[in-house]
């Protein structure tokens, strides 16, 4: 029996409704499976626990969490608690760096049933990775002078290492995919990052020659995946650029709601953790309109970290089967509730 110790954490606004999908799914597939259990262990860590604790989470929290497979969470975020630069980088900023989760996989694809926002779109399935750990999300900065002059400083840090990390993971995966692997860049206007970006992308396209590449501006790139996102297979982003992608990525599908992503430890050290691309949506909190299926398309992204290639391709077919019956919430077009479309998921995963 392979048994998998998950620390759950539904964290803030739809969280608490999404997260229960995604391990009801998970538990599901295990008792199909036979030789799979999952442990699910729930920790309160959110802006309501701020505000008891005067922290996201506790002194020893990151402790608490190194002995689980893996990390299953929901969003963070509640504007009307805590100021969003205090949750996020106490809880879910400070897991994916203190964790090492240097690499966020992100990806988007037309799912069978749902109809995207785009006119008459090809057939797209592309795979943003996004480096997680350092450059626009950088703590070096600060303020200087007051009054009219005042100056917010904020730099970005582009270190070889997480540059090069981020670069082979994407080349790695394309080489199992399309074979083709896109750099986001902006080195037409940003003068020491971006160049350094450009140099180090050509660099690392040495060693994989039979994989092709390609280089685009970031605003360009943001207009492509509008206009053609059928000719992407990988695209390689930094932290700010891969940010911004993968929300437009999530908008071609139909909805945010469906986004899933992968924040991955590539060293073994620490273990990763899932999250889906959307946040905690406190626009429709508590009226079971939370779109599941990108917690639940993140469940399925855990399962092939765990090696289970094939109960994941099954769950996103049961995904499919569920969105072509027309059982899908309002954000893409639906009238059924959070609750139906998991129970329909789960139904079919019983029943295959
Ligand atoms: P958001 O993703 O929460 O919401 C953007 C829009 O998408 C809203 O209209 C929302 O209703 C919709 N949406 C999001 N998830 C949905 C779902 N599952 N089903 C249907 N519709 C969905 O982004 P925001 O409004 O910019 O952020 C809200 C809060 O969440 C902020 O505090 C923000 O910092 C935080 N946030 C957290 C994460 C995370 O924890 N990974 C990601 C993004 C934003
Ligand atoms: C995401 C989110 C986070 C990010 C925010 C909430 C800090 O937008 O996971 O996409 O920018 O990484
Ligand atoms: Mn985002």
């Amino acid at each position: 029996m392979k048994k998998l110790n998950i620390a759950s954490i539904p964290g803030d606004g739809v969280g608490h409704e999404v997260v229960p999908s995604g391990e009801q799914v998970l538990k599901t597939i295990a008792d199909i499976h036979g030789g799979l259990a999952f442990e699910f262990t729930s920790f309160p860590w959110s802006c309501n626990y701020y505000l008891e604790h005067g922290s996201m989470m506790p002194e020893n929290g990151l402790d608490q969490l190194k002995p689980f497979d893996a990390i299953f969470l929901g969003a963070v975020g509640d504007l009307n608690l805590v100021p969003d630069h205090i949750s996020l980088w106490g809880l879910l900023i400070k897991i994916r760096r203190e964790f090492e989760q240097s690499i966020n996989m992100r990806p988007a694809k037309l799912l069978k049933g749902v109809t995207s926002p785009l006119a008459n779109p090809k057939d797209f399935d592309l795979l943003v990775v996004r480096e997680n750990s350092e450059g626009e999300y950088s703590s070096i900065g600060g303020k200087i002078h007051q009054g009219e002059d005042e100056v917010a400083i904020q730099n970005a840090v582009f270190s070889r290492k997480a540059t090069e990390r981020a670069m082979r993971f994407a080349f790695e995966l394309a080489g199992k995919r399309r074979q083709h692997v896109t750099s986001a860049t902006k080195s037409n206007g940003i003068v020491y990052s971006m160049p350094f970006w450009d140099d180090v992308f050509k660099e690392v396209s040495t060693d994989y020659p039979s994989i092709q590449t390609d280089s685009q501006h970031i605003d360009a790139l943001a207009a492509f995946f509008v206009t053609q996102p059928e000719r992407f297979d990988v695209i390689v982003a930094s932290n700010l650029f891969g940010d911004i992608l993968t929300d437009v990525g999530a908008a071609i599908m139909g909805s945010i709601g469906i986004a899933p992503a992968a924040n991955i430890n590539v060293n073994g050290k620490y273990p990763s953790m899932f999250e889906p691309v959307h946040g905690s949506a406190p626009d429709i909190v508590g009226k079971g309109l939370a779109n599941p299926i990108g917690q639940i398309w993140t469940a399925k992204m855990m399962l092939d970290h765990f090696g289970e290639i094939e109960l994941g391709a099954k769950l996103l077919d049961v995904i499919e089967e569920t969105t072509t019956a027309g059982i899908m919430t309002a954000d893409i077009g639906g009238k059924h509730s959070t609750e139906e479309v998991t129970n329909e998921i789960i139904h079919r995963l019983k029943s295959l």
